[in-house]
């Protein structure tokens, strides 16, 4: 199992990520990544050659990033690829300078299991919600966004 950059040649194995998780992704998503894939730092975890997830950041900033995207292939979810993922993501992250990071997810008030595991996904590795807004501008309305930062460095 191995985390590496991304590259253009991994995009069709990321969109067939996001494909087999409906439960967490509307049609749209394919085309959001695509774009922030192409615009952003992605990373990949892929066993022997096969693309199983993938993760973009974006800058916010100098010393701050926020996570687009995280996503590991339906059948291998909770055997600790996104935790790999993730931690290769922050470390560059770090190493590139970025002291605080920022993801948004659906809230627990949405009252929609399948986003319970999201959200103890982040809470695990570190990421603390500071807030709830709904609507998020550019969400669908009735999703309230969970804000979760996590640090990786002093600010102050
Ligand atoms: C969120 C996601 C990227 C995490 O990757 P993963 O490989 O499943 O996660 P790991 O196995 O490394 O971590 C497991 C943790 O996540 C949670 N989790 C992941 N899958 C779970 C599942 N099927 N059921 C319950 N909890 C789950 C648990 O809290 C678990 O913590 P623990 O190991 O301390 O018990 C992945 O599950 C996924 O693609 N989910 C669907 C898409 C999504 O929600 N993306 C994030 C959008 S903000």
């Amino acid at each position: 199992m191995v985390v590496r950059p991304w590259s253009p040649a991994d995009l069709d194995a990321c969109l067939g990520v996001v494909a087999g998780l409906p439960d967490f992704f509307t049609p749209d998503v394919a085309g959001q990544v695509a774009m922030d894939l192409g615009r952003h730092r992605g990373w990949v975890i892929a066993d022997g050659g096969e693309v199983v997830g993938f993760a973009v950041a974006a800058a916010r900033g100098s010393r701050g990033a926020e996570m687009l995207w995280a996503a590991v292939e339906a059948s291998r979810r909770g055997q600790g690829l996104g935790t790999r993922l993730l931690g290769r993501v922050l470390d560059d992250l770090a190493a590139g300078g970025v002291r605080v990071v920022l993801a948004k997810t659906l809230d627990g008030s949405a009252g929609y299991p399948p986003y319970e595991a999201t959200r103890a996904f982040w809470e695990g590795r570190g990421f603390v919600q500071v807030d709830t807004i709904d609507p998020l501008p550019g969400w669908q309305p009735g999703n309230p966004s969970a804000i979760y930062v996590a640090a990786l460095g002093p600010t102050r």
